[in-house]
């Protein structure tokens, strides 16, 4: 299948390099890159410099009939509109993540695909990334107990990055970048309902639109789970911790360094009392070597261009859809839901 790409930036640049990688490969089911379209003459120029095909109009690609799909890597307001002319136009669409401004035209995009018997889908990719299936695999394998309590975060000190980025009509701030993300991996890990939740949004930078946010979300199971975003951070803090009723795991980083420590021995026979400040603890000195042991990580490495291939397929009508449109609603009313605590400075209760 010939697929197209909409908006030949920095993430659609990536997916061309991408596809390449994935026809290289040899799959079952090909992509074949039939060039990409762009309103920004600098960026058609890169295109065709790179060996691009860069289609002179969006019309162009709808009446292309040997084009099956396209790949909208635009700003986040105009990925409706694209969706709704690729969808009348017969082509099965990707869209880039968010996939929309809002709960209801998401729900619009959905409609306007079955309507037309196309398939689309949203690229959450963060689902297939290392760090997260590790996590994942760590809470499966038991070795730190119950997990009871997932912290998440990302963080920069680079600020809002570009320019639609700091704008509100165009769909930026950071809730609509990574919390996007990072809630539609939450929601993979924690198989149960919200309960409630809480949420902070910052504006260190003073632009329009939030430069971070911190969500607290509690769900029915008793599961905790904190998800930050931060881009006024100068320094690194560990992408993940996870605390388990039998021990607790770090992820620093997305080249998966860190550890598990595990308890052995309930109780620290061995336990020592140290000096803290100007005070003395016990309670919050470390556990005795003899009373946990450490643990690598179970690494898991994703199966390359798995979200390609899914989505080849899906076309093909072998595979359903990795990423379901009832997943991607749900990210969206709970990322309405944070919106509105963040506003109102409240908790909200609804069961999401
Ligand atoms: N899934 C991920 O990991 C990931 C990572 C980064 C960005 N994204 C998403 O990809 C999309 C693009 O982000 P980016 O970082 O590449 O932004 P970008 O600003 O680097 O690129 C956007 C491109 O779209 C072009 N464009 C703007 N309006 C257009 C229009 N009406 N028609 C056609 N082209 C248009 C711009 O000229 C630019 O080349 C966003 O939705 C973003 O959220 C996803």
């Amino acid at each position: 299948m010939k697929i197209a790409i909409v908006g030949y930036g920095g993430m659609g640049s990536y997916h061309a390099a991408q596809l390449a990688a994935y026809a290289a490969s040899g799959p079952e089911y090909p992509l074949e890159l039939a060039g990409v379209y762009d309103t920004d003459p600098a960026r058609v120029a890169a295109a065709q410099k790179a060996g691009l095909y860069a289609y002179p109009s969006p019309e162009a690609l709808w009446r292309d009939k040997s084009l099956g799909a396209v790949l909208i890597a635009t700003p986040n307001d105009v990925h409706a509109p694209y969706a709704a002319a690729a969808a009348a136009a017969g082509k099965h669409i990707v869209s880039e993540k968010p996939v929309a401004l809002s709960c209801a035209e998401a729900e619009e995009m959905y409609a306007a695909a079955e309507r037309a018997g196309v398939l689309f889908e949203v690229h959450q990719n963060r689902r297939w990334d290392d760090d997260f299936l590790t996590v994942r695999a760590l809470a499966a394998n038991g070795s730190i107990g119950g997990v009871y309590k997932y912290e998440s975060r990302v963080v920069g000190g680079n600020g809002i990055p570009g320019d639609w980025r700091k704008k509100k009509a165009q769909g930026g701030g950071m809730m609509l970048d990574w919390g996007v993300h990072l809630i539609d991996q939450m929601l993979l890990a924690v198989p149960s309902p919200v309960q409630s939740l809480y949420c902070t949004y910052s504006y260190i930078y003073g632009e329009e639109v939030e430069d971070g946010c911190d969500l607290l979300v509690r769900f029915e199971n008793g599961v905790e789970y904190r998800i930050v975003v931060a881009t006024d951070c100068f320094r690194r803090l560990p992408r993940w911790m996870v605390y388990g009723t039998e021990g607790t795991a770090t992820v620093e980083d997305w080249d998966l360094t860190g550890g598990v420590t595990r308890c052995v021995e309930r109780e620290d026979k061995n336990l020592v009392g140290v000096r803290a400040g100007n005070g003395f603890t016990r309670t919050m000195a470390q556990r005795s070597n003899a009373s946990v042991e450490q643990l690598p990580l179970p690494v898991v490495h994703a199966e390359p261009f798995a979200f390609y291939k899914n989505f080849a397929a899906a076309a093909a009508g072998k595979e359903p859809p990795a990423v379901r449109k009832e997943q991607v609603l749900r990210v969206f009313r709970l990322m309405e839901a944070a919106a509105r605590s963040a506003a109102e400075n409240k908790v909200i209760r609804d069961k999401l």
